[in-house]
């Protein structure tokens, strides 16, 4: 299984991935890293792990429109079975989406479909909640509300700062989101068995 993953900036996810296709286990190969921020942290991490690394700004184009189509270009190039969003901070429209249907996968740290969007550990701490998480999904036309793959509650602690509480969730995602192309594979290897019931 082949995937390219979508970042913007630190790429922390991006990286436990790549390390992950090194495990026995390893559920994907990472083929291309793409940012579309020049200064993403993650670029780095690429490169020392000479994975080919692209940059498309999204602030050189004039419309989402012909970004969108130079990301599709870009990605189409390697034929990956998935796109991983790994702390990509753009917004995919619809008709992206629809180009690769039930081939987006993204993290987002709450337990959705609560507290989709921005700034979560900041409205969860706020709304005075014992209990948050992580969720890997599948990318459909809305904000974080495709189909939930798998989740991770994560406890919240009363000292919790939004400092705390995102670390404790990150080292979260770093489980879940290989845990959840593990299981991905499963299916994706299923899908592509061919019954011959003839022979
Ligand atoms: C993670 O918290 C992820 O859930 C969210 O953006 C953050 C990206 O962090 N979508 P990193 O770039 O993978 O370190």
């Amino acid at each position: 299984m082949r995937i390219v993953i979508l970042i913007s900036g630190r790429g922390s996810n991006m990286k436990n991935l790549v390390e992950a296709y090194y495990d026995d286990e390893s559920p994907a190969e990472v083929i291309k890293i793409i940012s579309n921020n020049p200064d993403a942290e993650g670029l780095e991490i690429a490169n020392q792990y000479h994975i080919p690394a692209v940059i498309i700004d999204h602030t050189k184009f004039d419309s989402r429109f012909d970004f969108e189509e130079a990301l599709h270009a870009e990605i189409i190039k390697d034929k990956p079975d998935y796109i991983c969003l790994a702390g990509f901070m753009r917004i995919l429209s619809p008709l992206f989406v629809q180009k690769w249907p039930k081939q987006i996968i993204n993290i987002h740290p709450s337990l959705l479909p609560a507290y989709p969007g921005l700034d979560t550990h900041k409205r969860v701490l706020e709304a005075g909640e014992i209990v948050t998480g992580c969720t890997v999904h599948f990318v459909d036309e809305g904000v974080d509300t495709g189909e939930i793959i798998i989740q991770k509650q994560v406890p919240i602690l009363p000292k919790d700062t939004e400092e705390t509480l995102a670390d404790r969730v990150l080292t979260n995602e770093h489980l879940l989101y290989p845990h959840a192309l593990r299981i991905i594979k499963q299916e994706f290897i299923f899908r592509n068995i061919t019954i011959r019931p003839n022979e």
